[in-house]
């Protein structure tokens, strides 16, 4: 199965470079989910790796042959590290032990991964993993160090458990972080010196400890709004409120809203330092006034309970009446007269652009992997975007929001 994702690695020629290191087998999940983005993965290992895991695991999920010995492969009339680093986009080394850091470190050339790496010219990306000693050993991180002045792209690896029963700095990250910044080094960063704020996922209003009124959204929407902004460029604070989603990244910031006025006072506290707002949170527009601190018992025969309910702070509405220059995009989730109602809310708000989705459609708006959407401007011109990943939707998106960037930059200087 495809991956559904979108993605900047279809079509992409990867070599994925496999040291000696117990986290070995987790690379076999690395090149699963490069070829399922669409990459085209060609496997290097080296001789000690092949003690952790076989050629023929690497073959099977690559569909290429897998490289291991220095003087075998000859590609045409080409040496064979020389003809596969010209046909590739990326090298990812992971693991990344101690062993090859300082080999590469010192310009040491004795097998066909090091000797492919002093050859090529497109960008290495070292996933480090190994003991935690190892890791912080003056040795390595000097190593490091001289790898990074160089020009190599480098990954921190996570703590934890280690397999050598230790504790501590060395694990492999997950893959699925590992595939996000190789997503980034292939994303044009187009949104640099941009602050983006956004806000993702349903609010909740409490009826008493254990109820709540809340509604459907999942916000997968704002967190790929999120995610892509970031792999843009640009500096993300998110504020989301109660999702199961992972971002698999650690260089967003995820302050955590309930309500719908814990929201606005996160939203308050963070935007001043924004240049533009994208408010994909679905909000409850009502709480409950007369929320109880105790579990509501059922009483007698009742069958009816009464909710007095009273009206949410319009977060955008407020972020509105001190926009100065920042640029603020809202969402409208409709059912009906969908282009109607959210131009409405468009002018009625003083939003910059709108974003609006049917959500009573099966298979896009809530809880959904796709969303079909509309952008509409301020001059009421509308953008029809055909049912595409979220991601796509948040590329698309991001395009509009930089056009309006482009437009506020040009007045300025005019
Ligand atoms: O999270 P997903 O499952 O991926 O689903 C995505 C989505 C359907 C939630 C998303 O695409 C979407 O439509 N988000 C907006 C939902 C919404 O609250 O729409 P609205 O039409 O009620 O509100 C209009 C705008 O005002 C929104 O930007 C909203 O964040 C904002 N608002 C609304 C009420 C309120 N009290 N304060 C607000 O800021």
């Amino acid at each position: 199965m495809k991956d559904i994702q979108f993605s900047m690695l279809r079509n992409k020629e990867i070599i994925v470079g496999v040291c000696g290191g117990i986290a070995a087998y987790k690379t076999a999940e690395l090149i699963r989910m490069l070829t399922r983005r669409g990459a085209n993965v060609h496997v290097v290992m080296t001789k000690n790796a092949m003690q952790f895991v076989t050629p023929l695991t690497f073959q099977t999920l690559s569909g290429n042959p897998v490289i291991h010995e220095m003087f075998e492969l000859f590609r045409g009339s080409k040496i064979g590290h020389i003809a596969l680093s010209d046909i590739a986009d990326l090298l990812v080394i992971a693991p990344a032990t101690a062993n090859i850091i300082g080999k590469i470190a010192n310009g040491i050339a004795d097998d066909f991964l090091t000797t492919m790496v002093m050859a090529t010219t497109v960008p290495v990306f070292f996933v480090p993993s190994m003991n935690t000693k190892m890791w912080s050993s003056k040795m390595v991180q000097a190593n490091l160090h001289k790898l990074r002045d160089a020009g190599y792209e480098m990954m921190e690896p996570a703590s934890g458990d280690l397999a050598c029963g230790t504790d501590g700095k060395g694990r492999l990250p997950t893959i699925e972080e590992i595939v996000e910044r190789i997503e980034d080094i292939f994303t044009q960063k187009d949104l640099v010196g941009e602050r983006i704020l956004v806000t993702a996922g349903p609010t909740m209003e409490f009826i008493d400890p254990v109820r709540c009124i809340t509604n459907r959204s999942s916000g997968k929407m704002g967190y790929a709004i999120a995610k892509i902004a970031k792999r843009r460029g640009a500096d993300v604070v998110l504020v989301s409120g109660e999702t199961s989603i992972t971002l698999h990244r650690t260089d967003i910031p995820v302050i955590r809203a309930t309500t719908a006025c814990d929201m606005l006072d996160c939203v308050m506290a963070h935007q001043k330092e924004s240049t533009v707002v994208i408010k994909t949170a679905a909000v409850a527009d009502f709480r409950c006034s007369n929320s109880n601190c105790q579990k509501i018992k059922k009483k007698g025969d009742t069958n009816i309970l009464n909710l007095e309910l009273e009206k949410n702070p319009d977060i955008i509405a407020e972020l509105c009446k001190i926009k100065g220059d920042r640029i603020i995009v809202g969402f409208a989730a409709e059912t009906e007269n969908i282009i109607e109602h959210a131009l409405d809310k468009l002018k009625r708000k003083n939003l910059d652009l709108i974003v609006a989705n049917n959500v009573a459609q099966e298979g896009i708006g809530f809880g959904s992997e796709e969303n079909e959407v509309t952008i509409i401007d301020r001059s009421g011109s509308t953008k029809q975007v055909p049912r595409l990943s979220k991601d796509e939707i948040a590329h698309i998106i991001l395009d509009s929001v930089k056009k309006l960037i482009k437009k506020r930059h040009r007045v300025k200087t005019d």
